[in-house]
Protein backbone atom coordinates (compact mmCIF):
# COMPACT_ATOMS: atom_id res chain seq x y z
CA UNK A 1 0.00 0.00 0.00
CA UNK A 2 1.32 3.56 -0.79
CA UNK A 3 0.02 6.98 0.37
CA UNK A 4 -0.10 10.11 -1.58
CA UNK A 5 -0.79 13.43 -1.51
CA UNK A 6 -3.65 15.21 -3.62
CA UNK A 7 -4.23 18.71 -3.36
CA UNK A 8 -7.63 20.16 -4.94
CA UNK A 9 -6.41 23.25 -6.58
CA UNK A 10 -8.39 26.61 -6.17
CA UNK A 11 -9.70 26.96 -9.55
CA UNK A 12 -11.09 23.10 -8.70
CA UNK A 13 -12.79 24.92 -5.66
CA UNK A 14 -13.94 27.96 -7.52
CA UNK A 15 -14.86 25.75 -10.32
CA UNK A 16 -17.45 23.65 -8.55
CA UNK A 17 -15.66 20.40 -9.21
CA UNK A 18 -14.44 19.93 -5.80
CA UNK A 19 -17.44 16.83 -5.74
CA UNK A 20 -16.61 15.11 -9.11
CA UNK A 21 -12.46 14.99 -8.54
CA UNK A 22 -13.01 13.30 -4.69
CA UNK A 23 -15.09 10.79 -6.73
CA UNK A 24 -12.90 10.37 -9.17
CA UNK A 25 -10.49 9.31 -6.51
CA UNK A 26 -13.11 6.66 -4.90
CA UNK A 27 -14.52 5.30 -8.21
CA UNK A 28 -10.88 4.11 -9.13
CA UNK A 29 -11.13 2.40 -5.73
CA UNK A 30 -8.40 4.81 -3.91
CA UNK A 31 -9.25 4.70 0.02
CA UNK A 32 -8.96 8.35 1.68
CA UNK A 33 -7.79 8.48 5.08
CA UNK A 34 -7.88 12.58 5.75
CA UNK A 35 -9.24 15.39 4.13
CA UNK A 36 -9.01 19.07 5.20
CA UNK A 37 -9.37 22.84 3.63
CA UNK A 38 -7.41 25.32 3.80
CA UNK A 39 -5.82 28.36 2.81
CA UNK A 40 -2.26 28.08 1.70
CA UNK A 41 -0.11 30.58 2.78
CA UNK A 42 2.99 32.16 0.74
CA UNK A 43 5.19 30.16 3.77
CA UNK A 44 3.73 27.07 2.94
CA UNK A 45 3.33 27.68 -0.88
CA UNK A 46 7.27 27.84 -0.76
CA UNK A 47 7.78 24.84 1.17
CA UNK A 48 5.46 22.89 -0.74
CA UNK A 49 6.98 23.80 -4.62
CA UNK A 50 10.39 24.06 -3.02
CA UNK A 51 12.06 22.78 -6.28
CA UNK A 52 10.28 25.19 -8.46
CA UNK A 53 10.55 28.39 -6.06
CA UNK A 54 13.70 29.67 -8.54
CA UNK A 55 11.46 28.87 -12.01
CA UNK A 56 10.47 31.89 -13.72
CA UNK A 57 6.58 30.72 -13.21
CA UNK A 58 6.45 30.41 -9.21
CA UNK A 59 5.12 34.03 -8.47
CA UNK A 60 2.23 33.10 -11.04
CA UNK A 61 2.22 29.93 -8.89
CA UNK A 62 2.52 31.41 -5.69
CA UNK A 63 -0.61 34.24 -6.52
CA UNK A 64 -2.63 31.00 -7.97
CA UNK A 65 -2.14 28.94 -5.06
CA UNK A 66 -2.87 31.02 -2.36
CA UNK A 67 -5.95 32.78 -4.31
CA UNK A 68 -8.69 30.65 -2.68
CA UNK A 69 -8.77 27.85 -0.43
CA UNK A 70 -7.44 24.22 -1.28
CA UNK A 71 -8.23 20.72 -0.26
CA UNK A 72 -5.55 18.23 1.01
CA UNK A 73 -6.62 14.48 0.62
CA UNK A 74 -4.30 11.79 1.78
CA UNK A 75 -4.87 8.88 -0.54
CA UNK A 76 -4.19 5.59 -0.35
CA UNK A 77 -3.85 2.27 -2.32
CA UNK A 78 -1.72 -0.31 -4.27
CA UNK A 79 0.92 1.69 -6.34
CA UNK A 80 -1.42 5.10 -5.24
CA UNK A 81 1.50 7.41 -6.60
CA UNK A 82 1.90 6.06 -9.87
CA UNK A 83 -1.44 5.57 -10.55
CA UNK A 84 -2.89 9.22 -9.36
CA UNK A 85 -0.45 11.05 -10.99
CA UNK A 86 -1.79 9.07 -14.10
CA UNK A 87 -5.49 9.39 -13.75
CA UNK A 88 -4.30 13.18 -13.00
CA UNK A 89 -2.55 13.50 -16.89
CA UNK A 90 0.49 15.73 -18.09
CA UNK A 91 1.20 18.89 -16.45
CA UNK A 92 -0.54 21.09 -19.03
CA UNK A 93 -4.53 20.50 -19.71
CA UNK A 94 -3.84 21.01 -23.55
CA UNK A 95 -0.89 18.39 -23.35
CA UNK A 96 -3.09 15.54 -21.20
CA UNK A 97 -4.49 13.04 -22.87
CA UNK A 98 -8.24 12.69 -22.59
CA UNK A 99 -10.02 10.59 -19.82
CA UNK A 100 -7.40 12.02 -17.51
CA UNK A 101 -8.54 14.45 -15.15
CA UNK A 102 -6.44 17.82 -16.66
CA UNK A 103 -6.89 15.82 -19.94
CA UNK A 104 -10.74 16.57 -19.76
CA UNK A 105 -11.40 19.78 -17.45
CA UNK A 106 -8.45 21.78 -18.12
CA UNK A 107 -6.83 24.03 -20.91
CA UNK A 108 -4.06 25.62 -19.17
CA UNK A 109 -0.47 24.52 -17.60
CA UNK A 110 -1.01 26.47 -14.00
CA UNK A 111 -4.82 25.84 -13.34
CA UNK A 112 -4.54 22.27 -13.95
CA UNK A 113 -6.84 21.51 -10.71
CA UNK A 114 -5.39 18.80 -8.99
CA UNK A 115 -1.86 18.56 -7.78
CA UNK A 116 -0.32 14.91 -6.68
CA UNK A 117 2.75 13.73 -4.75
CA UNK A 118 5.23 12.66 -7.82
CA UNK A 119 6.99 10.15 -5.91
CA UNK A 120 7.83 8.39 -2.67
CA UNK A 121 10.09 11.20 -0.98
CA UNK A 122 7.55 13.73 -1.91
CA UNK A 123 4.51 11.49 -0.69
CA UNK A 124 5.97 11.67 2.98
CA UNK A 125 7.24 15.16 2.60
CA UNK A 126 3.41 16.52 1.42
CA UNK A 127 1.61 14.54 3.57
CA UNK A 128 3.70 15.76 6.27
CA UNK A 129 3.13 19.06 5.46
CA UNK A 130 -0.30 19.47 5.52
CA UNK A 131 -1.13 16.53 8.25
CA UNK A 132 -0.75 15.55 12.19
CA UNK A 133 -0.11 11.72 12.24
CA UNK A 134 -3.33 11.44 13.85
CA UNK A 135 -5.23 13.43 11.73
CA UNK A 136 -4.70 10.21 9.11
CA UNK A 137 -7.47 7.86 9.71
CA UNK A 138 -7.12 4.01 9.61
CA UNK A 139 -10.09 2.04 8.84
CA UNK A 140 -11.23 -0.94 6.66
CA UNK A 141 -13.41 -0.98 3.94
CA UNK A 142 -16.64 -3.33 3.85
CA UNK A 143 -16.58 -3.96 0.16
CA UNK A 144 -12.68 -4.43 -0.12
CA UNK A 145 -13.12 -8.19 -0.70
CA UNK A 146 -15.34 -6.73 -3.99
CA UNK A 147 -12.57 -4.58 -5.27
CA UNK A 148 -9.56 -7.14 -5.43
CA UNK A 149 -9.38 -10.25 -5.08
CA UNK A 150 -6.98 -11.37 -2.05
CA UNK A 151 -3.48 -12.12 -3.29
CA UNK A 152 -3.38 -8.57 -5.67
P1 LIG B 1 1.72 20.67 -10.01
O1 LIG B 1 1.54 19.28 -10.45
O2 LIG B 1 1.01 21.11 -8.77
O3 LIG B 1 3.28 20.99 -9.85
C1 LIG B 1 3.83 22.27 -10.02
C2 LIG B 1 2.84 23.25 -10.56
O4 LIG B 1 3.39 24.41 -11.15
C3 LIG B 1 2.06 22.58 -11.70
O5 LIG B 1 1.20 21.62 -11.21
C4 LIG B 1 1.41 23.79 -12.34
O6 LIG B 1 0.28 24.24 -11.60
C5 LIG B 1 2.54 24.80 -12.20
N1 LIG B 1 3.38 24.86 -13.41
C6 LIG B 1 4.24 23.95 -13.87
N2 LIG B 1 4.89 24.38 -14.96
C7 LIG B 1 4.43 25.62 -15.18
C8 LIG B 1 4.73 26.61 -16.15
N3 LIG B 1 5.63 26.39 -17.10
N4 LIG B 1 4.06 27.77 -16.08
C9 LIG B 1 3.16 27.99 -15.10
N5 LIG B 1 2.84 27.08 -14.13
C10 LIG B 1 3.47 25.92 -14.18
Amino acid sequence: MERTLVLLKPDCLQRRLVGRMISRFEEKGLHLLALKMLHITPDLAKKHYAEHVDKPFYPGLEAFITSAPVIAIVVEGLEAIRVVREMLGATSGLKANPGTIRGDFSSSRQMNLVHASDGANAAAREIDLYFQPAEICSYSLALAPWSRAIDE
